[in-house]
């Protein structure tokens, strides 16, 4: 039997001292409020994104003025994900050869990535491999994204990559309490989602959620990060973005690509995500999914690759 700590150790955000909260209810509401801002940058893309007045140039004079960011969206372009004919240079052609939309998701990402990245050495679970199990998530949701024509395709990629994004936040900022999550998961063969309600009450979903909500991320990303787990409950017009990339993390989970924090096994066609893809498009049900399931085997160089870029590498 596991123990819980009478008290609970807390990573202070504020001063990096620390605190200790007795209480896990109060010590949420302090995850929550103390997380950190997302980078000034990614507040005025998504500004941009929302302006009708702004163009490819805007788009490309604000992540100009981040180095970091430049460099990054110029890896991301040149990546085997985009496949593009010619090497991009500049951030100017990459805005054109990719769309604003796409572009201002790559900054997106790479800003939430960035600004929840803990110390080397202080996560309960390996990183690396839990970001190859998120960027498997995308591509893949890309995949059936293209398979069915099914989804918002210059979203779901981002969904998939953001989508457990809760755990990376319980890990860092509520860590001592989350690395007994992650052993009962492992001892007791556990869903991840049902040892965190069991032990937290609450779960990576709705945390993650909530962080996209603080941050003002597109709704479309905020639903798929809330219910990638409940996709009954998610709202009509952003099931269908859903539900794909909630079959793409069950998908990923199944091959075995990187770490989505349990192994658990499932039957596919019984999974809420494929029900709710079965009403929308229902071709899923010809489909080959053990085929599509061994195909994805070609898709490890890009999960490699993409998963490279966003480590820094
Ligand atoms: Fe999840
Ligand atoms: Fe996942």
């Amino acid at each position: 039997m596991i123990l819980l700590p009478e008290r609970i150790y807390c990573r202070g955000i504020k001063n990096g001292k620390g605190y200790v909260i007795n209480d896990f209810a109060k010590k949420l509401e302090a995850v929550i409020s103390f997380l950190p801002p997302i980078p000034m940058i990614i507040i005025e893309l998504l500004k941009a994104l929302d302006d009708e007045n702004s163009d490819m140039n805007s788009i490309a004079r604000i992540i100009a003025r981040d180095p970091s960011m430049s460099m990054n969206v110029l890896k991301v372009a040149n990546s085997a994900f985009y496949r593009l004919p010619n090497k991009v240079a500049t951030v100017d052609y990459a805005v054109k050869m990719l769309g604003v939309k796409e572009i201002t998701m790559i900054c997106v990402s790479c800003g939430a990535y960035q600004a929840l990245k803990p110390p080397r050495g202080a996560e309960t679970f390996s990183l690396d491999e839990f970001w190859k199990h998120s960027v498997a998530t995308g591509v893949i949701a890309k995949k059936i994204c293209q398979e069915l024509s099914v989804g918002d395709k210059n979203i779901i990629y981002f969904g998939g990559l953001l989508h457990d994004v809760g755990k990376v936040v319980l890990d860092r900022y509520a860590h001592d309490i989350y690395r007994i999550v992650v052993q009962v998961t492992h001892e007791e063969c556990l869903p991840m989602i049902d040892a965190e309600k069991r032990i937290i009450g609450e779960s990576h979903d709705n945390i993650g959620g909530l962080i996209m909500e603080k941050w003002k991320f597109p709704w479309l990303l905020v639903d798929i990060t809330k219910y990638h787990h409940n996709v009954g409950e998610c709202p009509r017009e952003s099931r269908p973005t859903v539900a794909v990339c909630a079959l793409a993390d069950q998908l990923a989970r199944i091959r075995y690509f990187g770490f989505g924090g349990d192994m658990s096994g499932v039957v596919l066609t019984d999974t809420e995500a494929f029900k709710a893809l079965a009403e929308i498009a229902p071709a899923i049900k010809d489909m080959d999914v053990f085929k599509f399931v061994c195909d994805l085997e070609s898709v490890n160089d890009e999960i490699l690759e993409m998963e490279k870029i966003l480590n820094g590498g």
